[in-house]
């Protein structure tokens, strides 16, 4: 499962989870308080617009939780894996598509397979990476159209997201502390023994793949 070969240094951890916790998870829960005054208080709105609210309160209480488990995960002794995915992936990728309402580009999304198929711990691994590809396609690419595609197999999971927007230089060098989603992705596909690959060029789209063997010791998480 999800190792890391080297131990944290535990004052880089504890600085870690002191920001997460105090800049992060109070931002959070301040927004939240915002958000429940603004339904309590708001007059006229329309019952999409409260689904709305509902939704960005849903999501941030998701994201609350998270930090919290960041927090305490850099506290103790394991490295903190995305959370299970609850019901399917399909089901958690759909609704964050609706969550973020994209506007102009349409997007596609296909998931091949059983979820039964895939350890909770690696579906949770696979939807924060995905998700993470096709936030970027949302948010840098510009383009028309985004293809998600998902294989769910008894042994590995496989899935491609591309874009046809501006594109990037994937192969330029990263400046230290940007590209955090991109490390990220691939830390994290690195530490199921899998990996991520990031197909671009200026003008072209992108593509990423990501690819994670289902091992016999992983079946049981
Ligand atoms: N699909 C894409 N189309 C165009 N550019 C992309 C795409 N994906 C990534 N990039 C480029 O790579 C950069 C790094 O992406 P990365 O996800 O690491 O960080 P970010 O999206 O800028 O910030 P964050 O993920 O922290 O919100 C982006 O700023 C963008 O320039
Ligand atoms: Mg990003």
């Amino acid at each position: 499962m999800a190792h890391i070969d080297t131990a944290p240094d535990a004052a880089v951890c504890g600085r870690l989870a002191r920001e997460v916790h105090d800049r992060i998870g109070t931002g959070l829960a301040l927004a939240l308080r915002r958000l429940d005054l603004l339904e309590l208080t708001a007059t006229g709105l329309t019952p999409a617009e409260r689904a709305r609210l509902a939704d960005a309160r849903a999501a941030l209480l998701d994201t609350l939780g998270v930090a919290r488990e960041v927090v305490s995960s850099l506290r103790g002794p394991a490295v903190a894996p995305a959370a299970p995915v609850r019901a399917s992936l399909e089901g958690e990728l759909r609704g964050f598509l609706r969550s973020m309402e994209p506007l102009g580009v349409q997007v596609q999304l296909r998931v091949d397979g059983d979820d039964s198929w895939v350890p909770p711990l690696i579906a949770g691994e696979v939807f924060v990476v995905v998700r993470e590809a096709l936030r970027n396609a949302l948010a840098h690419a510009g383009g028309r159209r985004v293809t998600v595609r998902v294989c769910l197999a008894p042994h590995e999971v496989h899935a491609v997201v591309a874009d046809d927007g501006v594109g990037f230089d994937a192969s330029a060098p990263r400046a230290p502390g940007r590209a955090n989603g991109l490390l990220g992705m691939e830390e994290r596909a690195r530490a199921l023994d899998g990996t991520t690959t990031v197909t671009s060029a200026p003008g072209r789209g992108t593509t990423v793949t990501v690819w994670i063997p289902i091992k016999g010791d992983d079946i049981d998480d």
